[in-house]
């Protein structure tokens, strides 16, 4: 579900018309809707309401310190995985004590700056980062909070490899057969609190039975954890629920819900989430302008001044993101956005960047209808792991962000200019 749609042949962002957006921004640019965002957020939290869970909205998705205000506004906490991270949930208002910090390099200097920010819990990933963050936590008179992260060997077979952190040969958390010897070494340390479990088992998660036989796995672990002394308060269930990338594809909070909530709810243990993309995907679009199209052999190029600089996703994982002009026909029926979908009396194209590698392409094989230099394309469901994986490769500034809210809108971060791509390489 999202707040953008066709109106008279010209595709709007709740109540701007994304050209109007364009025309004083320019393109490329990241275009979020306030609306979506907080529909994804509040669908979340009232599915999960049973449980009073801290949502811990993932940072990694969409990162934008505008987009952290608006959620710690409607009241989430947020899941960081860098000193940088915890920099922006501080500077958005994030209330320290509900933070959550994954990774599994913590640096010295990252715990130390999370210590002394007084975060809710370290996820922690290895018995070395356990020994590291009690060295350091003694040396600052800190008594911490410590989830362990446990690595319940699940994982959902449509999940890209690259993205499946459940499974015992990644190299996230700690085995599960690992776990109870964890607790005996560490459980009863005198400077961090050992006393939750993390899991996280990927992202995205197609349906519900991963979380299912992750969570029954996990409090087995913890009833044999309390039989030797070793009491869990907390829970984190970790993020991946999966976003609507191809129409109707993806479940809802409440399918998610449906299957978690009664897992948990007669438990007494403190529940934490980290939904990342179900909250940022379906709330940005990447506008791009036609630059110029070619053909080669028997394909069609569409070349856009976009490119996986700005949107690495479909070079990265192959990821697929529904692509089409901003502009349709005012008669004709709006495009169903969904894999496969072809423009009536369509051509079949290649969107591609203007990067020099092959790998640069926004979308495979698409019947889009005629497209002309200077037309305006979109790439929708483009909000998370969108624009902050973006990059200056080839020199090419990063693109501006905006944020619409009902009938206004503002950038939320400049477009960058030539000098930003070398400003720290001078006077150094
Ligand atoms: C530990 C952890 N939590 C939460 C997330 C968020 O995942 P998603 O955006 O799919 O919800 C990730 C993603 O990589 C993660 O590594």
């Amino acid at each position: 579900m999202d707040h953008f749609e066709y109106r008279n042949g010209s595709l709007f962002c709740e109540q701007v018309a994304v050209s109007d957006i364009v025309a004083e921004v320019g393109t490329p640019a990241y275009i979020y809707s306030s609306a979506t965002l907080l529909h994804h957020y509040n669908a979340i939290a009232e599915a999960f309401a049973e449980l009073n869970p801290t949502i811990c909205y993932s940072i990694k998705s969409l990162a934008n310190v505008n987009i952290l205000k608006l959620l710690a506004k409607a009241g989430s906490s947020f899941d960081v995985t860098s000193g940088g991270e915890l920099a922006r949930a501080t500077i958005a208002g994030g209330d320290a004590s509900k933070i959550v910090f994954a990774g599994v390099g913590k640096t010295d200097r990252e715990l130390v700056d999370a210590l002394d920010a007084g975060i809710g819990v370290f996820n922690i990933e290895s018995e070395a980062e356990f020994e590291n963050l009690s060295r350091l936590a003694a040396q600052r008179g800190a008594k911490p909070h410590a989830a362990l992260r446990l690595n319940p060997d699940v994982y959902d077979p449509k999940t890209h490899t690259y993205t499946a952190t459940g499974k015992k040969e990644t190299k996230f958390g700690v085995d599960i057969e690992r776990a109870v010897r964890f607790f005996e070494e560490y459980g009863s340390g005198p400077n961090v609190m050992l006393d939750g479990i993390h899991i996280h088992i990927g992202s995205p998660i197609y349906s519900a039975w991963p979380y299912v036989e992750a969570i029954g796995k996990t409090l087995s672990m913890i009833d044999r954890l309390k039989e030797k002394g070793f009491e869990i308060n907390t829970l984190d269930i970790g993020g991946g629920f999966a976003a609507d990338y191809e129409t109707g594809a993806s479940p809802l909070a409440d399918d998610y819900a449906k299957a978690i909530v009664p897992l948990l709810k007669d438990t007494a243990l403190a529940v934490i989430i980290e939904p990342g993309r179900q909250i940022s995907c379906n709330a940005g679009i990447l506008a791009t302008e036609v630059q110029y199209v070619k053909t080669g052999g028997e394909k069609n190029f569409v070349i856009v001044d976009a490119a996986m600089t700005d949107l690495f996703r479909p070079a990265l994982y192959g990821s697929e993101h529904f692509v089409y002009p901003a502009a349709i026909d005012a008669t004709a029926q709006p495009p169903e956005r969904r894999a496969g979908f072809a423009a009536p009396g369509g051509t079949k194209v290649d969107v591609v960047g203007g990067v020099c590698e092959g790998s640069d392409f926004l979308a495979k094989d698409r019947v889009l209808p005629p497209i002309a230099r200077g037309d305006l394309m979109v790439v929708f469901s483009a909000g998370a792991y969108g624009f902050v994986m973006s990059s200056q490769y080839n020199s090419r500034p990063r693109s501006v962000e905006v944020l619409v809210d009902g009938a206004e809108y503002r950038i939320i971060r400049r477009r960058e200019t030539y000098e930003d791509t070398y400003a720290a390489e001078l006077d150094v």
